[in-house]
């Protein structure tokens, strides 16, 4: 597609494998801790990720989920590592898929950042006090025995034999995923879990095959892609959430995100998601990326530049509609993610397009959009007519 041509680049069709987003907004995962031990979906999951379906996105990415119990954060989070979990998700995937969006998964381990509390609760590490409300701690495993912060735990290092397990369960996850009809599986490799914490030289110190030099401490993210490309239909999206840099002194860098992601894209991913920070507890990294409007956007434009294919989606701050098609138009991605402003709004993608297409309400579901329709003519009747909402209430002195 020559972009010059299109007129609205947000709101045209996206075709990945085998299926097309009717536009360029992908929900950015957002956990909501409102699972329970059993990490099954419930009515708060159907309803949190159905109404930002209604509202438009495109893709809508279901948040972090566990592969397995010791690599949820939280107590409250997702899980996958069972086939029990994949009915309550179905229902979310079927339901996002009659609205016209594209349902996704995020799929994670929190590796030596797991046994979380809540942010509600100081998300910090779980400790015996936690108890009180139910919540033990676990203990966490990474690359190796290194805390990610004063307070946290020493994780356990993985042998050799954990790490083909580890392998194995991203696979069953992936086809319990794709199984519950989610049509995009994105892995969570960034914030210092475990699979960025496998190839940050921060937090892996191992001198195995799976640490030292890059080609090492990329071999475990890159088997769990291999074994999860293979476990899932030829159909079936596969996104890769990566912290770009670490954004600390002897880190993971921009350069290294290049050459790692030259190895994804060789081995089946479709998108590059990019995201930063994360490899130690506290939130300094999260001061060296500076926290402005479209803030990955430098980091996904280095990404988009510097590789012959794929497609990269950048996240963070955007809050705009003429933002987000100035970021698509001037090449920084070809995917916009967004969080918090959906928090803030559900319905932001139709209202995006309303703002860079006319004021149209043919693509809201019916139900509301017909009476939305007919409330732009009562509107207007009453400007022309020059009552206000307080015409009633002008002389009230409340
Ligand atoms: C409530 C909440 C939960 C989040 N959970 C996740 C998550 O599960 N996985 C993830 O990769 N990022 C998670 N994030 C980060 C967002 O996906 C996103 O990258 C970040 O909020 C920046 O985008 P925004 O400025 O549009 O919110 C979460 C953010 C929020 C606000």
């Amino acid at each position: 597609m020559n972009n010059a041509d299109v007129a609205c680049l947000l709101f045209a069709p996206l075709t990945i494998r085998g299926f097309t987003a009717p536009n360029r907004v992908m929900v950015s995962p957002m956990q909501q801790y409102a699972s329970d031990d059993s990490g099954k979906a419930n009515d708060l999951h159907l309803v949190q990720l159905g109404r930002f379906a209604m509202g438009g996105a495109g893709m809508v990415i279901a948040e972090a989920t566990a592969i397995e119990p010791i690599g949820r954060m939280s107590h409250t989070d997702l899980g996958l590592w069972s086939d029990e979990q994949i009915e309550p998700l179905a229902r979310v995937a079927s339901f996002i898929s009659s609205q016209g969006s594209i349902p996704g998964i995020q799929l994670v381990h929190a590796g030596r950042k797991a046994s979380m509390q809540a942010p509600w609760d100081g998300m910090g590490p779980l400790t015996q006090a936690d108890m009180a409300r139910g919540e033990a701690p676990w203990e966490t495993i990474g690359p190796s025995a290194i805390s990610p912060g004063p307070g946290w735990q020493v994780p356990l290092e993985m042998t050799g034999a954990d790490i083909i397990r580890n392998v194995g369960l991203w696979a069953s996850a992936a086809r319990r995923a794709a199984d519950a009809g989610f049509r995009i599986i994105d892995l969570h490799g960034a914030h210092g879990y475990l699979l960025h914490a496998f190839l940050s030289p921060i937090s892996n110190h191992r001198t195995d095959r799976y640490g030292g030099s890059l080609e090492n401490r990329m071999r475990f993210p890159l088997e769990v892609v291999s074994a999860i490309r293979a476990a899932i239909p030829a159909d079936c999206a596969l996104f890769y959430r990566l912290s770009v840099l670490d954004g600390i002194e002897g880190g993971w860098t921009v350069e290294d995100s290049l050459i790692f992601c030259r190895e994804l894209l060789a081995l089946g991913v479709d998108v590059i998601d990019c995201s930063s920070g994360g490899a130690i507890s506290d939130r300094t990294s999260d001061v060296r990326v500076r926290r402005g409007y479209a803030f990955h956007a430098p980091y996904s434009r280095a990404m988009r530049d510097g590789l012959d294919d794929g497609l990269v989606a950048t996240v963070g701050l955007i809050v705009d509609p003429h933002q987000a098609e100035a970021i698509l138009r001037s090449g920084d991605a070809d995917i916009v993610a967004i969080g918090r402003e959906l928090l803030a709004d559900p319905n932001w993608t139709h209202h995006a397009r309303n703002v860079l297409l006319g004021e149209s309400y043919d693509d809201w579901p019916q139900e509301a959009g017909w009476w939305l329709d007919k409330r732009v003519g009562a509107l207007r009747k009453l400007q022309d007519s020059g009552e206000t909402p307080m015409t009633r209430y002008q002389d009230s002195t409340m």
